[in-house]
């Protein structure tokens, strides 16, 4: 039976957010030139954080190659931080500057935004006039819009009107959480900040809502297919009737017509990969395992076609379990001697050259901890490259016992001493003049970066790998001492296709994680691709599969899972001693941006979950699982 598509926002979706970006800047550049030719000015409504950088790019780049103007172009932007200095490194007016104005012939007074540094018993008056602005200048003609985990667009948290104007509002805890990692710790983030309200916001011509990456996926389907409520801001987009949603295919993942197509309508033609998504769905769904599925289960959840495809349940039970079954190997890097026809992972040659890439000195343990100790253990030449040097992620006081360690060590063993008492010093003085939000000072960098790689080795060393198959990349994008990374460069992607060059690996694991919050672990993965795509003709590289792992925060769907590596109880632990060789990390969870759990109990929290699923669809009860997906190129 056809249902009607639960969506009540026109939605539209792209492959990558490059492609999505580049499809809003044309509309944007199309406005601006029929403006143009009418001889009339256009006014835009302007987001920022990291969603609409590209679309900025594009913009600046079609201002340089193809002479786009914005003479004639008003802004207006959504939000600011209260109170914030314009000069400071997280405000919204340095942010638009840096990623679009400073790049464009816009003339400065065109340029209208929240104020962060007003008097608290100005801010009504400036909100009207704000407001007013827009207004006189007959409305704004495209807002762009980012969504936040709570709902919010601008910052009108849970709770706001559909009404509401420009306003001081309170931060949600869930955005200030978010925001810690730009402040450097969620105790500097402003409690407040000025926002456009919702109501400014509808009365906007056109609404362009963007949203990339996984992480927004289930906030992106609330607005999108959910309730209109003022709990989900978001959702009085529905109420307009201008408004586009621009997603990329991550963000996308939770839309009914993504997830589950078959509630909606009769597939026609099922592939591959959509039966295995639909049978472990049905199975999650009733909580019954794959072979216990009946004719009837299928035929009441709209997925009575595979059935008659297939001739009956038993069929198509039997086939996604044994394909399941198959995904299950104790052997990461293939067994040897052993018929592979139906592994993920081939029996020659044995033993394999892998190469582990790891974007921040812990990734290799926390997400593939398990893997990597089997694929030593059964003699396979394991190599590990951490691709940066995860520099920021070390609390200061850890950089200040070291650097006393150093100093007492020195003295005891009567090094030079002058020197270190010299380096104490001055980490002592960098960290104490420190303000929130500031870079380090170079030694005090090199110091962090120094006790990650100590922490690598020492697990590598517990793992079993010997010094020389540990490669310590810092790739220079990572290198700037702040969250805001610069963008991937030839160094980079250099860096990582000579170490291939070098190695010839049958074996690459990387992480495939796409929803990271700083987006490391993106940057990282599009440097091997490159990587990957210049080598790709030579015969090795042919012959290499490339494993993804998840990082930290998400683990693969099951249905997508294409290498299951049990672990037993005694590897889980064996896991967990390699984790807590990242002992500066060990308080990740008072690290901005992340959940309040260490990252060895997500790891073991995901591995278990992953078990239980498999079990729960009727397969073998193992303690914990890791789990992959081959990228083919
Ligand atoms: C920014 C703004 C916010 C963001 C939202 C998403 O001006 O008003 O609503 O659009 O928090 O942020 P990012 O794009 O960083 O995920």
């Amino acid at each position: 039976m056809a249902h009607p598509s639960p969506e009540k926002v026109p939605v539209k979706i792209f492959g990558s957010s490059e492609e999505a970006s580049t499809f809003v800047a044309k509309e944007i550049a199309a406005l601006i030139r029929s403006r143009q030719k009418q001889k009339k000015f256009c006014v835009l409504g302007l987001a920022t954080g990291s969603t609409p950088t590209r679309v900025y790019a594009e913009l600046i780049r079609m201002h340089r190659q193809e002479k786009l103007s914005f003479k004639n172009v008003y802004t207006f932007n959504l939000d600011e931080y209260y109170p914030m200095q314009p000069d400071a490194l997280q405000s919204y007016v340095r942010f638009m500057h840096e990623y679009l104005f400073d790049h464009i012939d816009i003339p400065k007074k065109n340029i209208h935004m929240p104020d962060g540094t007003i008097s608290r018993d100005k801010i009504p008056a400036f909100c009207n006039t704000y407001d007013k602005m827009i207004d006189e200048l007959g409305g704004i003609d495209i807002q762009l819009l980012g969504i936040g985990r709570t709902g919010h667009i601008g910052f009108n948290e849970p709770g706001s009107s559909e009404k509401s104007t420009t306003r001081l509002i309170t931060l949600d805890h869930i955005t200030t959480m978010d925001a810690a990692s730009d402040f450097f710790g969620e105790e500097n983030v402003p409690k407040k900040a000025l926002t456009m309200g919702v109501g400014t916001i509808l009365k906007s011509r056109r609404i362009i809502m963007m949203a990339w990456g996984e992480g927004k996926a289930p906030i992106v389907q609330k607005a999108v297919e959910g309730i209109v409520t003022d709990q989900n801001p978001s959702s009085f987009l529905q109420l307009h009737s201008n408004t586009l949603v621009v997603l990329d295919e991550a963000a996308s993942s939770e839309l009914t017509k993504i997830k589950t197509p078959w509630l909606l309508d009769s597939l026609g033609h099922w592939s591959d990969k959509q039966i295995r998504k639909a049978v472990v769905w049905l199975c999650q769904k009733l909580g019954k395992p794959i072979l216990k599925l009946t004719n009837n289960d299928y035929s009441e959840h709209g997925m009575g076609d595979i059935v008659t495809a297939f001739g009956s349940a038993y069929q198509v039970n039997i086939r996604i379990f044994n394909e399941l079954q198959h995904t299950i190997t104790g052997w990461p890097g293939g067994k040897p001697k052993a018929d592979d026809s139906n592994r993920p992972e081939r029996a020659k040659p044995f033993p394999k050259r892998v190469v582990i890439f790891s974007p921040h000195p812990d990734d290799d343990v926390i997400s593939m901890g398990g893997t990597f100790l089997r694929l030593v253990d059964q003699g396979h030449e394991v190599h590990v490259a951490y691709q940066t040097s995860g520099n920021i992620a070390v609390f200061d006081d850890d950089v200040v016992r070291f650097a006393d360690f150093v100093n007492d060590f020195s003295e005891q063993f009567g090094l030079a001493k002058m020197k270190s008492e010299q380096l104490f010093k001055n980490v002592l003085q960098s960290i104490k003049k420190k303000k929130p939000g500031q870079i380090d000072s170079p030694e005090v960098m090199m110091i962090k970066g120094l006790i990650r790689r100590g922490e690598a080795k020492a697990a590598c060393r517990y793992v079993g790998i010997p010094e020389k198959n540990i490669h310590f990349l810092d790739m220079p994008f990572y290198e700037t001492g702040l969250v805001k990374k610069k963008p991937l460069g030839e160094t980079d992607i250099k860096i990582i296709s000579d170490l291939l060059l070098k190695i010839k690996p049958h074996q690459i694991y990387a992480a495939g994680d796409l929803s990271d919050p700083h987006g490391t672990h993106r940057v990282c993965l599009s440097a091997i691709y490159k990587a990957i795509d210049r080598l790709k003709k030579n015969s090795w590289m042919k012959d290499c599969y490339v494993w993804l792992y998840r990082g930290a925060w998400q683990e693969w769907d099951i249905d997508q899972i294409e290498m299951a590596v049990p672990l037993s109880p005694e590897e889980l632990l064996r896991k967990r001693r390699a984790i807590f060789k990242h002992q500066s990390q060990k308080d990740s969870a008072l690290f901005p941006g992340t959940d309040a759990r260490e990252f060895w109990v997500r790891a073991e929290d995901r591995n278990r979950a992953t078990a239980k699923a498999y079990d729960q669809l009727g397969l073998a009860e193992y303690e914990a699982i890791e789990a992959f997906v081959r990228y083919k190129f």
